[in-house]
């Protein structure tokens, strides 16, 4: 199989109940960034979050996967259902409405399940996964008995066993302490690093965002992206939005 370098998105139109949420969206996110996107409420981010994993239907435009070939070019596909489903992962904003299993080993085991890894694999990359968030010793809780911020490692956990080669959280600061939101920051980091995943983190956090490799907004209408070596809070875009510096 062709390697992924990234998910493209070209003149997307997005629309829901006749509100045109965005138009001429251009986007891409390659392994081995995180990327944020921020906007106001009901300005579309989750929905434009569901149409990168290929379970929204979109007005007009296209979404591709970057493949590299082995000559260096980069070509764009067509995402296939198996490709989509094998490639991004998503981490909702409640990770309540992610939890499946009755025990912490087998919620995370179903992420692997659900993709055909053979059982002789599973256990050991379960293990990884839960050792990688720091969850080890949790796998024969109850995922319920987790507080909010293991759970959210718990849901990333799945994407590790899943092999995923992008992840996209929904505010997945949103419910953390200070000290909970620099340790995902640093998993993620981690992620990054050594599996070169590609990440996409909506939030409404300045201090988050500032952290980020690139930024996008829904802002009047339309995705824009933060030019990325300028500060952040200079931004018409960002000031507009209602942040200020942290
Ligand atoms: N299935 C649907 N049917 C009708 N309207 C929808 C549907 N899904 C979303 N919408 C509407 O589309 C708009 C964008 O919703 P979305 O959840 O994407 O916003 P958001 O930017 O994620 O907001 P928030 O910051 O509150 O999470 C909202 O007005 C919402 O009511
Ligand atoms: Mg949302």
């Amino acid at each position: 199989m062709q390697k992924i370098s990234g998910i493209v998105a070209t003149d997307l139109c997005l629309s829901r109940s006749e509100k045109v949420l965005f138009k001429s969206a251009n986007f891409c996110l390659s392994r081995g960034e995180i990327v944020g996107l921020c906007g106001l409420n009901g300005s579309g981010k989750s929905t434009f979050c569901y149409a990168l994993l290929g379970l929204s239907a979109v007005d007009s435009g296209n979404i591709y996967f970057r493949s590299m070939n082995a000559d260096g070019r980069s070509e764009l596909l067509e995402p296939s259902r198996s490709m989509w489903r094998d490639l991004v992962y998503f981490v909702f904003q409640n990770p309540d409405c992610q939890i499946v299993g009755s025990l912490v080993r087998d919620d995370v085991a179903f992420a692997g399940e659900n993709r055909g890894v053979a059982r002789e694999i599973l256990q050991a990359r379960v293990a990884e996964a839960l050792d990688l968030v720091g969850l080890s010793g949790f796998d024969m809780r109850s995922p319920n008995s987790l507080s909010g911020g293991q759970k959210q490692r718990l849901a990333i956990a799945g994407s590790i066993v899943a092999q995923a080669s992008f992840l996209i959280l929904d505010e997945p600061f949103a419910m953390l302490d200070p000290m909970g939101r620099k340790q995902l920051r640093l998993l993620l980091q981690e992620l990054v690093c050594k599996r070169d995943l590609g990440i996409l983190i909506v939030s409404h956090m300045a201090h988050e965002l500032s952290l980020m490799s690139r930024n996008y907004a829904i802002h009047q209408h339309k995705l824009k992206e933060f030019n990325p070596g300028r500060n952040l809070f200079e931004s018409r875009v960002f000031k507009d939005l209602g942040f200020c510096e942290p």
